[in-house]
This record gives C-alpha cells, structure tokens and sequence, in this order.
C-alpha cells in the first residue's frame, strides 16, 4: 500500500495492557511489528469505510423506485419552480470556505452539523473529500453552509453519478427568512452545471433527521426506504425548471 511507504506524521495513543498484548499477538501472527500492523489494518478499514461512504448501495424497493424515477422523471413541483423562478435575494455571498471563517460562531440548532462546520469541514476539503460552501454576511458573519461532494447510486452493475449535497445549515438567527430555499437553489445551479460539465444524473441529499425531511420533500425530494436521511431528485427534473 503506498500510504504505508513514507511515514512523516506521528499518531500517539493509549489503551489498556489487555488491549496492547492482543494487538501485539496479532501482530507478531502477521510478522509485523506492532505500528506497522496497526496502520496497515487501520488503513484498509478507512479506505473501505470511505468507499462505502462514496456510494450509495440500493437493494429491492430503493432500486426498483430508482429506475422508475430516472426514467420517468417527475416535473418540477410548485415549490420548486417557485424556487427556481424567484431566487429571492439574501443579504449574503457565498464562497468556499476560508480558513479564517472556521472559528466565527455558528449555531443551526443541530450540535453535529455546528461541531461539523468548525473541526471537518475546512480539513475535508484540503483532502478533497467533500466542499463546503458558507454563506457570509458583509460583516463576515456565518449564515448558513452546505457542503458537495461527488457520489454514486450503484443499484445494478452501472453506477448512477450524482452530486451529494449534505449538511445544509442556516444559523438559528438567519432562520426562517428564506436562506435555507436561497441556499437549496445555489446547490441546484451548482448541480445542474456538473450535470452539463461531468454528465452527473442525480442530485442526492442528506438529512440530519426526519424533521429536517419535510425540508427538502417540499422540493419534491424523494426518500429511500432504506436510507431515510437520503433523499434523490434527477437531474432531468432540474433541466424542466
Ligand atoms: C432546515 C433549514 C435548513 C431550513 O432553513 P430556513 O432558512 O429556516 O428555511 P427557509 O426560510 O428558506 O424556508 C423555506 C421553506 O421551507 C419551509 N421549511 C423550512 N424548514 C422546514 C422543515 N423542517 N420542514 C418542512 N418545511 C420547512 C419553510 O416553511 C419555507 O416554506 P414557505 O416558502 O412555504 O414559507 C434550517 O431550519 C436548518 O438549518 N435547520 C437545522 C439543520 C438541518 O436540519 N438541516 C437540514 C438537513 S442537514
């Protein structure tokens, strides 16, 4: 494995003697010495869980409404259209996110999405696994962010491409005003351009909750059954808007 050639960072931990004379066992079992073993199997359980995290795998009812979806995909909602025809101007750009933003306060409401914005998303996005957007104020004040990452539907031997949005958040203050629709709408124009750029097929969204469900299913979002804090619109959808 590549990762495992040049090792310039240092990874401290601690553990129980219990804990540390299995991990020895196993590691002399491999003929390894103990760092060695821990990596190499830490690694190939992180790349796993992040090419599992990549990809949205559909079985019976999720699969069988994929196909009928993309194939027939629904016209544009009301509210949709609406969203789409009145962008509805807010009081705020919105750029990716500069590294001094990441220690303004920000409060959504949802402690996992505030504690997301302020330790993974800047890092994520040096890693390229995923981008985030925030919405600033022209005091430099942080509204709301999403974040967008490219990802597959495999429900049969092709994958189907879509962009993922996840983690869209508006500050508690800036509620209820429109930005979260505004925000929506950024990520719309944002995937119908990687739709003409890359040829992706769908727009995926992920929830927190099923509160935060009657959000985007007043878009016309359509939920997995397998996946509940999943939701899909076809891109084709987007091009009738
Ligand atoms: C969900 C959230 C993004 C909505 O943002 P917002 O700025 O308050 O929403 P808007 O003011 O733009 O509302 C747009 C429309 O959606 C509706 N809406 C907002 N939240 C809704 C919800 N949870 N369920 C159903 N409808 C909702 C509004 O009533 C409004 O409808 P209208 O245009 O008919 O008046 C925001 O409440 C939030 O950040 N919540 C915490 C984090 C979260 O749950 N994120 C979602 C997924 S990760």
């Amino acid at each position: 494995m590549k990762l495992l050639r040049s090792r310039t960072e240092r990874i401290e931990l601690r553990t129980q003697p219990e804990a540390k004379a299995l991990l020895e066992r196993a590691a002399q079992l491999r003929h390894l010495s103990l760092s060695a073993y821990l990596l190499e199997t830490g690694l190939r359980r992180a790349a796993a869980e992040v090419r599992e995290s990549e990809t949205l795998y559909l079985h019976d009812v999720d699969r069988t409404m994929v196909y009928a979806t993309m194939a027939e995909p629904p016209h544009p909602n009301e509210a949709l259209t609406a969203l789409w025809n009145n962008p509805n101007a807010q009081p705020v750009t919105l750029i990716p996110l500069p590294k001094d933003l990441i220690c303004r306060p920000f409060d959504c409401g949802v402690l996992e999405l505030n504690r997301f914005l302020r330790r993974d998303a800047f890092d994520n996005g040096q890693r390229h696994v995923g981008y985030t957007f925030v919405a600033v104020t022209k005091a430099r004040e942080l509204a709301g962010f999403f974040t967008v990452t490219n990802t597959s539907i495999l429900a049969e031997v092709l994958p189907i491409p879509a962009l993922r949005v996840g983690k869209l958040a508006v500050a508690q203050r800036y509620q209820q005003q429109g930005l979260g629709r505004w925000l929506l709408r950024q990520a719309v124009v944002m995937a119908l351009q990687e739709a003409h750029d890359t040829g992706i097929n769908a727009l995926l969204v992920d929830v927190t909750d099923a509160a935060a469900q009657g959000f985007y299913r007043k878009y016309g979002f359509l939920p997995f059954q397998e996946h509940p804090l999943t939701m899909l619109l076809p891109i084709q959808t987007l091009r009738r808007l």
